[in-house]
This record gives C-alpha cells, structure tokens and sequence, in this order.
C-alpha cells in the first residue's frame, strides 16, 4: 500500500466511500444490494481494509513512535491498535456472512442480525478513521520528508 505523501489520508477516504456502500448494503432485508455488489465489498475488504489495519500497526505508527516521542501521541496509537482488533473481532464473521448472503445461503432472520451487526461495524470504523485523520493529518503535515525517510526504514526489514 502507498505510503501517505500529503496531508490527506487517501485510503480513509476510500474505506468511506465502501462503508457507504456497506451501509445500503445493510439494506440488503430489501433486495437493493445485489450478490455482485456484496460480493465486490467482502472483496475489498479483504484486499483493502485489512492491509490497511496492517500497514498502519507495522509501518506507519511505529515511523510516528520513532519521530514524534509524546506520550499522548503514543497513547492513541496503543488505542488505534486495540480498536483494529475490536474492528477485526466484529469485521470477519460480518464478511463472512456477506458472502453466504451472496451466494444465497443466509436469509430471513438472519439478515436482520446481519443487518444490525453491518451498522454498529460501520459507525464504529467510521469513528476510528475519523480520530486517527484527527491526530495524524496534523503529522503528515508537519514530518513530510522525514516521515517518509521513516516510513523508507521498514522496507529495510
Ligand atoms: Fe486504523
Ligand atoms: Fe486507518
């Protein structure tokens, strides 16, 4: 995945534009979200969402503990890390039933579960991206270059 390169957070505003699409996904009870679409979606997930989780706990936050020692700032990292595994806890089985939803093998009261479970998720990934933008686009901004000098050392790994 790209390493951010200006104040802007590209790929929290693409896991918005897919929790958008989750969110009228959710309204699958009504038969607006066709097996493609949820099937698109468990797929960017995969490809997308969870790499992301990954490259932030390996890449970006331990370039941010190595240029910036704040102890607050370290303390919200601790806690975006703790959220990316509330998140996973809730994100794997509700994908795991999107694609059973997809291939048709979930249904009637299930989907109100499923439904119900899809909203609580979004609104809580929502929030985290929300506060990591919060407390990291203030530092793209101010370590630029050496944020990227930091972000070039774990490829060194
Ligand atoms: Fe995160
Ligand atoms: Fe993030």
């Amino acid at each position: 995945m790209e390493a951010p390169s200006k104040p802007r957070y590209e790929i929290h505003d693409q896991i918005s534009e897919w929790l958008a699409q989750m969110r009228k996904a959710a309204a699958f009870l009504y038969g607006e979200a066709t097996s493609a679409e949820i099937a698109a979606l468990a797929n960017f997930y995969q490809r997308e969402v969870r790499p992301h989780f990954a490259y932030e706990e390996q890449r970006l936050f331990p370039a941010l503990r190595r240029l910036d020692p704040a102890p607050e700032l370290h303390q919200a990292l601790a806690e975006f890390e703790r959220e990316h595994v509330v998140l996973i806890e809730k994100l794997d089985p509700l994908i795991e039933d999107l694609r059973a939803i997809a291939k048709g093998l979930l249904s009637g009261p299930q989907l109100v579960d499923i439904s119900r479970r899809a909203r609580l998720v979004i609104d809580l990934l929502l929030l985290h991206a929300a506060q990591e933008d919060d407390v990291m686009l203030p530092l793209f901004e101010r370590y630029g270059t050496d944020m990227q000098r930091e972000l070039a050392k774990g490829d060194a790994i």
